[in-house]
This record gives structure tokens, sequence and C-alpha cells, in this order.
């Protein structure tokens, strides 16, 4: 696992930027795994960035977002579909038939779990860019007594519904479930670069990274994976000395 200390948010943004746009540099169909929240949007900004600049084509990209919340349409300015098209994929020349976020509005669970799973199988990620939920999680993996591998119908944290209600105009309007990829398939990425910043994920940066390894703190498996970029800033990188 490699372990790079930004200085602040917008250094582990560039960081994060550069080991994406070198990717698709490398490689220009690549399938990239994204995440939503806070932490990435900076990253998609620099990514941009580069776009405009004209050092990043982003034509034969293919990405595969991590999660969705249930019962939010693409239009409704809450839900990741939106957020992707609003904080990246508007703005670059990625080609919205390569693009796959789950519907999260598709009642039937199963079927849409099944589908995900074939879209992931066909597109293996060659990098997942993960942020960091308080409690743990990755994706829309919660706390449990077992890590899933598949893609399955997510019943919320408390935690999680806590730290994203900022959002939403009040606690209950954020939605209760989501369908997210499974931690398996988050391990089958072949790189895999986990984002953080602040000091309230720096508690459980320090027991992901140096904690036992179980399914009650979901993050901590990427301690098996073989290929991990961990970008940090001081702030929720203090517990880690090294
Ligand atoms: C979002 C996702 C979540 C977030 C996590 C951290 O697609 O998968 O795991 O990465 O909740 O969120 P922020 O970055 O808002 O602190």
């Amino acid at each position: 696992m490699k372990i790079y200390r930004a200085k602040d948010y917008d250094h582990m943004s560039q960081i994060a930027a550069n080991i994406l746009a070198a990717q698709i540099v490398l490689k220009p169909d690549s399938c990239l795994g994204l995440a939503t929240g806070g932490s990435p949007v900076g990253t998609y900004k620099k990514l941009i960035e580069k776009h405009k600049n004209g050092d990043l084509d982003f034509g034969k990209v293919v990405t595969i977002n991590l999660d969705e919340y249930c019962g939010l349409s693409k239009d409704n300015d809450q839900s990741y579909d939106y957020y992707m098209r609003e904080y990246l994929f508007n703005h670059v020349n990625i080609n919205f038939g390569n693009v796959n976020i789950p519907n999260g509005l598709e009642p039937d669970a199963a079927k849409e779990c099944k589908l995900y799973d074939e879209i992931i199988a066909k597109n293996p990620i060659d990098v997942q860019l993960l942020g960091i939920g308080t409690n743990g999680h990755i994706g829309f993996n919660e706390p449990s007594a077992e890590f899933k591998f598949a893609s399955h119908h997510a019943q919320l944290a408390e935690a999680t519904i806590e730290a994203n209600k900022r959002y939403f105009d009040s606690e209950e309007k954020v939605p209760k479930t989501a369908y997210t990829m499974g931690i398996g398939q988050i391990m089958l990425s072949k790189k895999i670069v986990l984002i953080a910043s602040g000091e309230s994920k720096a508690d459980i940066m320090y027991k992901a990274l140096h904690g036992p390894i179980m399914p009650q703190l979901p993050a901590s498996v990427l301690q098996m994976h073989r290929d991990v970029t961990v970008i940090g800033d001081e702030a929720a990188l203090k517990h880690i000395k090294q």
C-alpha cells in the first residue's frame, strides 16, 4: 500500500487526478470505477482542467459508478447520476453510452443488481476511486457481519444518513437504501485509489489501514489488495505515522 500525504484537499485532488489522468493516457479505453460525495469533487475538477487544456481525452473511457440512492430519479439534484454529470461528465468528452450508474428508480432490486453485476463482469475496472465513510463504508457497503461480494440493495447505516443529510433539506428526505457495487467487485479492480480529507476521517483511516480486517469495518479489506494508493491530507492521516 502506498500512502501519499497531501498538504490539503486541493493537493490531494491534484495527486488523485494525476493518477487517473495517467491511467487514461496510458490506456485510452480504461474502465474507471468512480465515487461521489465530497471527497472526489476536487479530483473531478482537476480532470476537467486537464481535458480543457487538451491533455485528456475521455472519448473511449468507460465508467462504472459505485452506487446510487434508491428512489431518486436521474433528474433529482441529489442523485449520484446528476452529481456525475454536474461535476464531471458534462464538462468532458465522455461518451454517455460508456457511463454506468445503477438505476435508483428500478423497484426490482434483484433485477438491477444482476444487471450491474453483468456490466462489472464485462468491464474489468482498471482504477477504482474510493472515498471512505466515517463508519468505514466504501461504496455503500456498510458495516455488517459479512463482506458482500456482489452488487446489492443496501440499507444505509444511521451514521451514513447522518453524514449525508447535509445535502438534503431534512434528514427524512435522505434515502434509506441504495444500490451498491459489492466489496468483492471493488477488490477485483486492478488498482484502487482511496482519498480522504479532514479531521472527521482521521480515526477511521487509522482503523481501516492498521486495524483488524473485518466486515464491521468494510474499508479494512483494502489491506488485502495488492495495489492500493491512499491519498490523504494531513488531518485525515494524522494518526498514520508513515
Ligand atoms: C459515494 C460513496 C461513499 C463516499 C463516502 C465518503 O459514491 O461511495 O462511500 O465515498 O460516503 O463521502 P464523502 O466524500 O462525502 O465524505
